[in-house]
């Protein structure tokens, strides 16, 4: 088939593109090439080089109607990846991502309606930060939905979440696709709008569609430019700048880490699934693990002394805690064996390797992200 690929130049469509072209099939890629993902020279764009010589890639935004009308055109399947990415920063550039993330599916989805009747599928990445702080058990209340984390309680050091019945302490629990979509972050809001116009849009005209809600994906080619995303390329650039690495809140938050050529392989088998409607699919590791969790395999992987410290400090709209219940998943698309955080952080920092000077620019930048942050009075200190 040849397959479209919006937003195809990134980390996750990179890798689907390549995966896809080694499986027979004709990728092209449409892609804005946006310099804080690639960086201002391309040259230093790793996933822009992974598809070098090899996959189409036209430089072009979801926005930009005439751009997407020309590639979308003669294909027969889209992969739908474009978007702005940082929650943090989402939450002080409102506009932006409001723009690229829900009018690009706007644009995206009037083209993709006048062509309904050459496309065979539609594959959308969503989050799962739709699900804000998801799902919870409490003792006596069973499964509830924790409402976000009020600033007095993350001022006063409460970070868990809470019973929103009896107020209860709770027990994270892995978020299942029919759980209530209740972003707390712009990024969550957005992305939700833009899943569900495509969504919407596939269903009005009988276009075959699968959503996933991936949780945090990472592996080799992941931008190390994006300081406003990517943990673990965050903590690689401290790491190996010999820095103390601050650890937010109580350094317990947890995430569900999926490492890129387990979700590449879903992506890969949504395409021949042989279901006509809309497919919704979380798709993480279904493994739990706590930043400290992740800070240990990353330096020990590095081989780098770890130096941690416990600030307090939380970024307002981040949530507690992320996995995915993968019963949906591997009934609609098959089981698969996931690898492990610490033998897909070996694989990751091996790829990274001593980049030298890039360290030095990487920790900059991070430095400066964090402080429009606390300028925007959205990186705070508990006084706990
Ligand atoms: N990486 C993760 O952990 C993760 C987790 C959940 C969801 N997702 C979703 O998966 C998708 C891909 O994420 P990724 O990690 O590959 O991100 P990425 O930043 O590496 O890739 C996104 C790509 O989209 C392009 N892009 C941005 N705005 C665009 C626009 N207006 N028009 C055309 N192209 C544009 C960028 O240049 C980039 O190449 C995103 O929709 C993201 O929200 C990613």
């Amino acid at each position: 088939m040849k397959i479209l690929l919006i937003g195809g130049a990134g980390f996750i469509g990179s890798h689907t593109a390549l995966r896809l072209l080694r499986e027979g099939h004709e990728p092209v890629v449409l892609d804005s090439l946006d310099p804080q993902i690639h960086g201002t020279d391309l040259g230093t764009s790793a996933t822009f080089g992974l598809l070098s010589g090899r996959v189409p890639v036209i430089c072009g935004d979801t926005r930009d109607r005439g751009a997407v009308e020309r590639v979308v055109r003669d294909v027969e399947a889209i992969y739908y990846f474009p978007a702005g990415t940082g929650t943090g920063q989402s939450m002080y550039q409102i506009e932006r991502y409001t723009d690229i993330n829900a009018r690009g599916a706007a644009v995206f989805g009037e083209i993709l309606g006048e062509h309904k009747a050459h496309i065979r599928k539609v594959i959308v990445s969503s989050t799962r930060a739709i699900y804000g702080e998801g799902a919870a058990t409490c003792p006596e209340h069973g499964r509830v939905y924790p409402d976000s984390r009020k600033l007095t309680d993350l001022e006063a050091g409460v970070f868990e979440t809470k019973c929103p019945i009896c107020g209860a302490s709770v027990e994270a629990a892995a978020s299942l696709e029919s759980d209530p979509a209740r972003p707390s972050s712009i990024y969550g809001i957005t992305k939700l709008a833009q899943e569900q116009i495509v969504s919407n849009v596939c269903q009005s005209h009988g276009i075959p569609a699968v959503v996933f809600r991936y949780q945090n994906v990472y592996g080799p080619g992941q931008s190390l430019n994006n300081a406003y995303t990517g943990i673990l390329s965050i903590f690689t650039q401290l790491l190996l700048a010999g820095r103390e690495i601050n650890l937010f809140e109580d350094s317990l938050p947890s995430r569900d880490f999926v490492f890129i050529d387990d979700l590449v392989e879903y992506n890969f088998r949504a395409l021949s699934l042989a279901s006509e409607g809309l497919e919704v699919f979380n798709l993480g590791s279904g493994v739990r693990s706590t930043l400290v969790d992740l800070v240990e395999a990353l330096a020990a992987a590095l081989g780098v002394e770890l130096k941690y410290f416990i600030s307090g400090q939380f970024r307002v709209g981040d949530i507690r805690h992320a996995a995915a219940d993968l019963t949906r998943l591997t009934a609609g698309l098959g089981a698969h064996e996931f690898l492990s955080l610490r033998d897909g952080v070996k694989q990751f920092t091996d790829w990274v390797g001593r980049p030298g000077e890039q360290v030095t620019e990487a920790n900059r930048r991070f430095d400066h992200s964090l402080n429009e942050m606390a300028a925007a009075g959205l990186l705070r200190s508990s006084r706990k």
